[in-house]
């Protein structure tokens, strides 16, 4: 028997709004391993696999994908970002008023909590907008012993010793003593491909740029190869003018 094809591109059909699409993705319920938060991960490439352009991921979006992102973080408890990424990325608010307005008629404070795991704590993070934040949570997971502080952030630092902080870990503490239930994981590669490899990641948002980029810009998971790789699941599929926006779950 020969294998069915849909053209998905051609599909009619009424257009839904970023905020309709989130809703659609169900990440409300609990994940499947019980005590951590359901983690999805959220990320774009251009059409030949590359996650940066000059170094920085917003040369490959536009409104729709930027209005998805805002969608994710307004339904998460908590984002979780690479060093790396906070620094080049130069993270500042989460949210506008709009989107904060709207966490508050929910019952949910008003942004998500911003977390990140740096075992050295690069000192750059306090120097970034998102650390003089009033009203920002932030919470940082380090085996360093070096101090940063923020100058309007609520910063917890939790400290481990050298060789014992664990990304399962992380997220159990979360859990546990943070309330996060929904953690939106926005990068980078080198820190979602270590959360992947220990299959800590429930869903999947991909965002696929209508560009090539070329060059040697990373991919979307860095780290080891998974041997064997790890199969997905597509459970749903968007287009916005030429971009493309894949759901997909780990295959279990
Ligand atoms: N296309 C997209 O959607 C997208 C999204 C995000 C970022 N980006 C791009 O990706 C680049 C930055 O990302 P990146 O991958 O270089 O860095 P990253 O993932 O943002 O941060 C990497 C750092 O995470 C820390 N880390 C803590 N625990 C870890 C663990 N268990 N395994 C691995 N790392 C751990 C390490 O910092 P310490 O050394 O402090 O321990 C490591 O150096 C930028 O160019 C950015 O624009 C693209």
């Amino acid at each position: 028997m020969s294998e069915a094809f849909e053209n998905l591109a051609a599909a009619a059909g009424a257009g839904i709004d970023a905020g309709e699409l989130v809703g659609q993705l169900g990440l409300d319920a609990e994940p499947a391993e019980r005590g951590r938060p359901r983690v999805v991960a959220v990320m774009i490439a251009s059409a030949d696999g590359r996650a940066a352009v000059g170094g920085r991921a917003g040369g490959l979006g536009g409104p729709a994908d930027r209005e998805v992102l805002r969608e994710l973080r307004t339904s998460a408890d908590a984002i979780l970002v690479g060093p790396a990424t906070l620094i080049e990325e130069r993270y500042s608010t989460l949210l506008d008023a709009d989107h904060r307005e709207r966490r508050s008629a929910a019952g949910l404070p008003p942004e998500p909590i911003a977390v990140t795991v740096s075992r050295r704590l690069n000192p750059q993070l306090a120097q970034l907008e998102l650390f003089s934040q009033p009203g920002q949570r932030i919470v940082v997971y380090t085996e360093s012993n070096d101090v940063i502080e923020a100058s309007g952030a609520e910063l917890t630092i939790t400290r481990s010793k050298p060789g014992a902080l664990s990304l399962a870990g992380c997220l159990e503490d979360l859990y546990a003593n943070h309330g996060v239930r929904t953690l939106l994981s926005e990068g980078g590669p080198v820190l979602l491909g270590a959360l992947v490899s220990e299959l800590l990641v429930d869903d999947f948002i991909f965002t696929v740029s209508p560009m090539l980029v070329a060059g040697s810009a990373r991919t979307l998971l860095g780290g080891r190869a998974f041997e064997p790789p790890l199969g997905l699941e597509l459970r749903q599929l968007w287009r916005s003018d030429s971009f493309l926006f894949l759901h997909y779950t780990r295959r279990r």
